[in-house]
C-alpha cells in the first residue's frame, strides 16, 4: 500500500520543501520506491533535484486540469519527481470553477496507486486550493516547523484547516509529526519552543531536530539532496532518522 503523506505548514521559509526532498531521498536510500510531487507554483522542489522549472513542457498543472497522465509528466531524479512551476498558479483559479475541485490530485495519484511505496507532496506556503487538494489526497501530514520564537503561531491555522478537511473530503487525514528545522542548539528558547507545540497540539515531535546549516542552500542550488550533496553532514543524519522513524510507524488503514 501507497503512503501519501503531505508536508504543509502556510508559512513560507519553514522548511517544507527541504524536508519533503530529505525525507524522501532518506526513504529511497532504505529502498523504498518514492514519488515526490511539488505543488507549489514557485517550483523550488523541482528545482532544488536539479530540474530546471522554466523548460518544462508538461507539469503537474496539466494533470490536475486532466490535459496528461501524471505517469507522463514523472521525472527521475535521486527519486520520481512530479515537477510544478508557474503554471500552476493558474491552475488554482480553474480549479475553483469546477466540481470535485479539492479532489483533481487524488484522482491524480489513483492512477499510478500501488506503483510507489511514498508519495511525498510538497505543499504551497499557503492555505488556498493546492494546500486543500494536497491534504484531501494525503492519509498523512507532516509539518516543517522552524524552531524559533513565534514560529509556531501558524500551527493552529493549519490544525484548523485539517479538521475543515477531515470534515469535508478526507475524514481519515492524520498528522504523524512535526519536523523541527533550523535548529540552532546554542538557544534554549528553541527547545522551549519545540516542547510547546508538541504540549499545545497534542502534535509528537520528531527526534532530532534539524541543524541550521548552509549545506541545505548549497545542496538546492546543486540541484541535489543534502544526503548525497554531503553525506556525512549531521543534518543528513538527522532526515535519515527521521525517515526511518516514519518508515516504522504503522501505515494508516
Ligand atoms: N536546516 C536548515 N538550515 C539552514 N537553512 C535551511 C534549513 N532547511 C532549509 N533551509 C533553507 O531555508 C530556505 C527555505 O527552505 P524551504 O525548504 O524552501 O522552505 P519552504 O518550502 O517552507 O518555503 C531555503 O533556502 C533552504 O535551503
Ligand atoms: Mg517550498
Amino acid at each position: 500500500m501507497t503512503r501519501t503523506i503531505a508536508f504543509a505548514n502556510q508559512k513560507g521559509g519553514v522548511a517544507k520543501t527541504t524536508s519533503t526532498v530529505s525525507v524522501a531521498v532518506a526513504l529511497a536510500e532504505i529502498g523504498r520506491k518514492v514519488l515526490v510531487v511539488d505543488m507549489d507554483p514557485q517550483g523550488a522542489l523541482s528545482y532544488s533535484l536539479g530540474i530546471d522549472p522554466d523548460n518544462l513542457d508538461i507539469t503537474v498543472n496539466d494533470v490536475l486540469v486532466r490535459r496528461a497522465p501524471i505517469a507522463d509528466v514523472v521525472i527521475t531524479r535521486e527519486v520520481d519527481v512530479v515537477p510544478a512551476n508557474i503554471d500552476l498558479a493558474g491552475t488554482e483559479a480553474i480549479l475553483l470553477a469546477k466540481t470535485g475541485r479539492e479532489y483533481a490530485l487524488q484522482r491524480a495519484l489513483r492512477e499510478i496507486d500501488g506503483r510507489y511505496d511514498y508519495v511525498l507532496i510538497d505543499c504551497p506556503p499557503s492555505l488556498g486550493i493546492l494546500t486543500i487538494n494536497s491534504l484531501t489526497a494525503a492519509q498523512e501530514v507532516v509539518v516543517p516547523l522552524q524552531c524559533e520564537a513565534l514560529s509556531h503561531r501558524g500551527v493552529g491555522q493549519l490544525v484548523e484547516t485539517m479538521g475543515d478537511i477531515r470534515h469535508f473530503t478526507n475524514p481519515d487525514l492524520r498528522i504523524t509529526g512535526v519536523i523541527a528545522t533550523m535548529f540552532d542548539g546554542r538557544t534554549k528558547h528553541a527547545q522551549e519552543v519545540l516542547a510547546d507545540v508538541g504540549h499545545r497540539y497534542g502534535i509528537d515531535v520528531f527526534e532530532p531536530p534539524v541543524r541550521k546549516t548552509i549545506k541545505f542552500a548549497e545542496a538546492a542550488q546543486a540541484g541535489r539532496s543534502i544526503l548525497s550533496f554531503a553525506p556525512t553532514h549531521p543534518a543528513a543524519d538527522a532526515y535519515r532518522v527521521i525517515a526511518r522513524r516514519i518508515d516504522q510507524m504503522e501505515a494508516p488503514s
